[in-house]
């Protein structure tokens, strides 16, 4: 085993709510939130703010040396993103580092450059890691095992709100392109391409409020792993 803490795997493609639900039951459960997807964002960032092509491994690859990360967390449980001791926690966020990140995520050297980085956080608490192959390649021994899917034109409307709200709005049909796009990136790519794991529980939120999703997850784990 990878860890002797209780891992519970969260996985599915962007937008179908693997953060917002992931956050509440850390809180419910008392486990650590951790969000992969930032550290691959983080990555990205870095590549664009030095002018590489993401597509480029062996470019990308040439940044490892000068890349430093580290995830702090703030008291509310909130994760933070340092880069070479900057918080870059909110950069990452921007819509165009997300094309970023999916692009160096394709990437083998990338995925092993930042796997011990995730297991070592199931190593040293209970967690609730969300992402696109948790429960594949990276805790392939998670206790539970979600696979959280929704239909791309809701995952769409939900990312919309969610920009919107932060104040940086999109055209709707701008945010589903890219979601397609990131969709075909993240599941396409030859090396941990996204998929269910298959021992994993597949839920679709297409249908589901916020509420009914956070009960029927709690309702999975909890049949597995008790309280
Ligand atoms: O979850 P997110 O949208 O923040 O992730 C950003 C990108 O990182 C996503 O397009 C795919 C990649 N990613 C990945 O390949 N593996 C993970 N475990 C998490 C994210």
């Amino acid at each position: 085993r990878i860890t002797r803490n209780r891992a519970i795997a969260i996985d599915g493609p962007s937008g179908a709510g693997k953060s917002t639900l992931a956050k509440a039951l850390a809180q419910e459960l008392g486990f650590l939130y951790v969000d992969t997807g930032a550290i691959y964002r983080t990555v990205g960032y870095f590549a664009r703010s030095r002018g590489v092509d993401t597509k480029e491994e062996a470019a990308v690859k040439a940044l490892f040396p000068h890349i430093r990360l580290d995830m702090t967390y703030s008291p509310d449980g909130l994760q933070h993103m340092i880069l070479n001791g900057e918080d870059v926690t909110e950069h990452i966020r921007l819509p165009e580092i997300s094309l970023c990140a999916s692009a160096v995520s394709a990437h083998p050297a990338v995925r092993a450059f930042l796997m011990e980085m995730q297991r070592d956080m199931a190593r040293r608490y209970n967690v609730i890691m969300d992402g696109r192959d948790i429960g594949t390649v990276v805790l392939p021994d998670a206790d539970v095992k979600i696979f959280l899917t929704a239909a791309p034109e809701a995952r769409a409307r939900r990312r919309c709100l969610e920009l919107e709200q932060r104040g940086t709005p999109e055209p709707y049909e701008k945010v589903l392109r890219e979601i397609e796009e990131r969709d075909y990136n993240d599941s396409h790519r030859a090396a941990a391409p996204l998929r269910a794991a298959e021992d994993a529980l597949t839920v679709d939120t297409t249908y589901l409020t916020f509420d009914e999703s956070r009960d029927a997850l709690l309702r999975l784990i909890e049949e597995r792993i008790g309280r």
